[in-house]
């Protein structure tokens, strides 16, 4: 939620600056806000929206300065609005920062400060930490007025921080909420992530909770709580620009669907051997032996990463016999989990940040068990923080609906579960059927493509409805929700996800004709079960949209329509039958002229609770 940048160094600021806001949009777009160091003064500008918003406002005005700060806001403590907007400043207008994440002790820390004379100008949390910078600077100089700042709150910050006395630093601090510095030749970009900084260079310093960083166009210096100094090492990131843009499709959602085959193809890469009907994930090398021992997963996640979750469920325990539970990862940590030596927590994510899911990850970590990850974010927290994992290799995922990187932790699920399947009773010659029918999956995916017009066709046809239900069964439950989820997102329309089963339990009281149904039928274990369900829904004269296999031409004399995808193992189906759901909602909401890529009241990794 929320993104931050800054820049020091000998270019011109204003352009990074904004470019970089634009690339961290998807974080969040209530309002932009910039400061810059320019002859001596900090000019500040905000506008509420997205940047462009911003960038109207400045018109075209040369703000010279080669040192600034910027933020996109998600916001959490006071409505968008441009006194809400970031930068804040102290009552001196000395001190200027931008903040991600909460500081949740900011009531009483406000009312202290206004006690002793501090005027606030916005109802944000983030701008007691100018205030009590402000206070502590009377005693000590601005570094350690920060750590005593810092000291004092509780919450989480990614936070870059200017005084209009100190013209040659930036300092940031990372705790909770992701900071990333990037090394350029004549300066540093720092960011909360990649986006921004992937076109000025690939090394980049990732920050850890409790460290801050000083710096001035030539150096940097990260310190610890303790004021230690900590060297840091430089990464190396393998995302490129190009990856990171559009292309010439009118959405990166669009662009990231038509991707899938190719991210399904790079989370195999390497992983995959047909040959042996094994998968070798590098990544699990070292935990292994523990693996083959394990008794229960339970897999913390949230949004599409938790319907991926839910897939997994079914794959696992009918493949590799491994008991697994699923969980909320918001709800996960709240209630008294029951972990032992042979139960193992493993979070999916895509960004690697998500609040709740870190949380989760931490929580079992505290409770001794061992926790693994599948993110697509390379050197994100959770990546870090896990004992274990895999990383998707998916590339940037912009668009705030997931797509690419649902399919390609799908794919990972299945590596996963013929390695956990074959180190227990999964013979040879199962292992190598998943894995010839998973290697055909991107190329299947492309046939799915070549019906997008007729998708698009369908979702015209039913623009003009407010409701959807989404019914699948067994490993396509999760795809029902997933269906709802992202339809809900973008286009702002009504969707219930349900088990097909428990629609007779109480959702059918709302069909009618103008509540359409969406109908994951495809020939797999349960689809006699689902026809019944399809026909009870036609006797009560709703409408039906199926996703069928291919040849099935009985269905087209039930149903309203019907979108076909190849055949495919089961549980594998999850792969295919997600893609026209996802190319549904995108048309219906492109359709209506929505902003798909960044809906609203939304972000892409959501870093507060
Ligand atoms: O980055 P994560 O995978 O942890 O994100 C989890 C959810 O916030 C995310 O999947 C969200 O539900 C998406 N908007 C769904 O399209």
């Amino acid at each position: 939620m929320c993104g931050i940048v800054a820049y020091i160094g000998k270019k011109e600021a204003l352009p990074i600056l904004i470019d970089g806001l634009k690339r961290l949009e998807y974080r969040g777009y209530d309002s932009a806000g910039v400061s810059v160091f320019s002859g001596g003064k900090i000019i500040t500008e905000k506008a509420v929206g997205k940047v462009v918003e911003l960038e109207n406002k400045i018109n075209g005005r040369d703000i010279p300065g080669k040192i600034g700060i910027a933020h996109t806001r998600w916001a959490t403590h006071g409505k968008p609005s441009e006194k809400n907007a970031h930068p804040h400043c102290d009552c001196g207008k000395n001190i200027f920062l931008v903040h991600n994440g909460i500081i949740e002790n900011y009531k009483e820390l406000k009312a202290d400060l206004e006690k002793i004379g501090h005027k606030f100008s916005s109802d944000t949390d983030t701008e007691v930490l100018a205030h009590l910078i402000e206070e502590y600077k009377k005693q000590v100089p601005i570094k350690e007025a920060v750590w005593r700042t810092l000291a004092h709150v509780e919450g989480t910050y990614g936070l870059a921080i200017i005084d209009r006395n100190e013209p040659e630093k930036i300092f940031v601090a990372r705790n909770g909420s992701p900071l990333v510095l990037g090394v350029i030749d004549d300066g540093y970009i720092i960011a909360s992530d990649i986006a921004p900084i992937v076109r000025y260079t690939n090394q980049v310093i990732y920050l850890e909770d409790g460290e801050m960083a000083e710096v001035t166009p030539c150096g940097f210096q990260v310190t610890n709580l303790k004021r230690k100094k900590v060297e840091k090492e430089i990464s190396k990131i393998d995302w490129t620009l190009e990856e990171a843009e559009k292309k010439g499709y009118d959405h990166f959602m669009l662009k990231e669907i038509m991707e899938q085959p190719e991210a399904v193809e790079n989370a195999m890469r390497g992983r995959l051997v047909v040959k042996e009907g094994m998968a070798k994930l590098g990544g699990l090398r070292d935990v292994a032996d523990s693996l083959r021992d394990l008794e229960r997963l339970v897999i913390v996640s949230c949004g599409t990463s938790f319907y991926a979750g839910l897939v997994a469920k079914y794959m696992f325990e009918e493949y590799a016999g491994i008991r697994t539970d699923v969980e909320f990862a918001s709800e996960f940590r709240y209630r008294k989990p029951i972990l032992n030596q042979k139960t193992a927590v493993l979070a999916i994510t895509q960004s690697g940040e998500t609040a709740d899911t870190l949380a989760a990850i931490r929580e079992a970590k505290n409770k001794g068990a061992m926790t693994l990850g599948i993110v697509n974010v390379v050197g994100s927290t959770i990546a870090r923080e896990t004992d274990a994992g895999v990383y998707n290799h998916a590339g940037p995922e912009i668009g705030v609906a997931s797509t690419k990187a649902f399919t390609s932790q799908l794919s990972i699920l299945a590596l996963f579960t013929l390695f956990l399947g074959r180190q227990r009773d999964m013979s040879f010659v199962m292992g190598k059927r998943i894995a010839e029918e998973l290697a055909k999956v991107p190329e299947l995916m492309k046939k799915i493509f070549k019906d997008s017009q007729k998708i698009k066709k369908i979702a015209k046809k039913y623009s003009g409805s407010s409701d959807f239900l989404y019914l699948g069964r067994k490993y396509n439950y999760p795809i029902a929700m997933e269906g709802a989820l992202k339809i809900k997102e973008i286009a702002y329309v009504h969707a219930e996800g349900y088990p097909f089963g428990e629609m007779k339990h109480g959702p059918i009281a709302l069909i009618d004709e103008n509540f359409p149904s969406v109908a994951i039928a495809t020939r797999d274990s349960v689809y006699e079960k689902t026809l019944s369900g399809i026909q009870e829904i036609k006797a009560r004269g709703g409408k039906v949209i199926a996703v069928a296999t291919a040849g099935d031409k009985s269905i087209e004399k039930l149903v309203d329509d019907v979108i076909y995808i190849p055949k495919t193992l089961e549980m594998l189906t999850p792969l295919l039958s997600v893609v026209p759901l996802q190319l549904f909602a995108y048309y219906f909401a492109a359709g209506k002229g929505l902003d798909v890529d960044k809906p609203r009241n939304l972000a892409k990794s959501v870093t507060v609770e």
